[in-house]
């Protein structure tokens, strides 16, 4: 599913956070967005799945106009979600953390679905578990367990790897890059670990105080644009 932002300006109540951001990603491409922290990359992808909609502008999926929906609108055309600092329901276990995936997806939710183990095998014996005595690393599988049950067609990852131990890190990219090939979905990540995005993404763009500064194919990210945008 290719997705397309139109000049979009996105504020929380009266601060005006993002300034006529445009973007297109392809069907099936792996797009990285990148910033400082504060930039408004979350922002962004709030905007995108609707939880924080623009003010001006407009989003469309494929050729349909997406800019009013509802986020539960908008994850039954196929797009879905794991947020910045994963949002694991704590007091629920982990096996209805995922049911309330598939009741937004407005599927049947009576058992784990199998591509939650074929991805995550260590998830199966946590699954009578609460959310909240889960690891950060399990946690963050849990995230990604449950966007892919919506079986998405459009995925959007917030800083998948935040915070989490290198080992787990690795763990995680190697399912990342697994998801766009195997799942047949497009991807938007947002994510600081410039290797990371070098091995996984075609295209980036950089966003500096809700504007976009750069974008283009991913060899075009050089060591300067990084220091000036990213690092420095
Ligand atoms: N709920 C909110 N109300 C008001 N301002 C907000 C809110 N959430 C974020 N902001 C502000 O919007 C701007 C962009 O924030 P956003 O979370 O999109 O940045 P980010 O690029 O995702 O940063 P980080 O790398 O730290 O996650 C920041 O100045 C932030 O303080
Ligand atoms: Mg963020």
């Amino acid at each position: 599913m290719k997705l397309r932002v139109s000049s979009i300006d996105t504020f929380y109540g009266t601060s005006h956070i993002l300034h006529g951001v445009s973007l297109e990603v392809g069907e099936g491409e792996v797009f990285a967005v990148l910033g400082r922290n504060g930039a408004g990359k979350t922002t962004l992808l709030r905007s995108i799945t609707g939880i924080n909609p623009p003010r001006r502008g407009a989003i469309f999926l494929d050729e349909t106009d997406i800019t009013r929906l509802k986020p539960h609108e908008r994850t039954r055309l196929g797009v879905s979600y794991v947020p910045q600092g994963r949002e694991i329901i704590p007091d629920i276990t982990v096996a209805e953390n995922i049911f309330v995936a598939l009741i937004g997806k407005g599927r049947k939710h009576d058992k784990v679905p199998d591509l939650v183990f074929e991805y995550f095998p260590a998830l199966r014996p946590l699954l009578d578990k609460k959310g909240g005595v889960l690891s950060g690393g399990q946690q963050q599988q849990l995230a990604i367990a449950r966007a892919l049950v919506q079986e998405p067609q459009l995925l959007l990852m917030d800083e998948p790897t935040e915070g989490l131990q290198p080992s787990v890190v690795e763990e995680i990219d190697q399912i990342i890059n697994r998801i766009p090939r195997e799942r047949h979905c497009t991807v938007l990540l947002v994510e600081q670990n410039l290797d990371f995005v070098r091995y996984v993404a075609n295209r980036f763009a950089i966003l500096d105080t809700g504007r976009i500064v750069a974008k283009g194919n991913i060899k075009d990210l050089t060591e300067e644009l990084a220091h000036r945008y990213l690092v420095g």
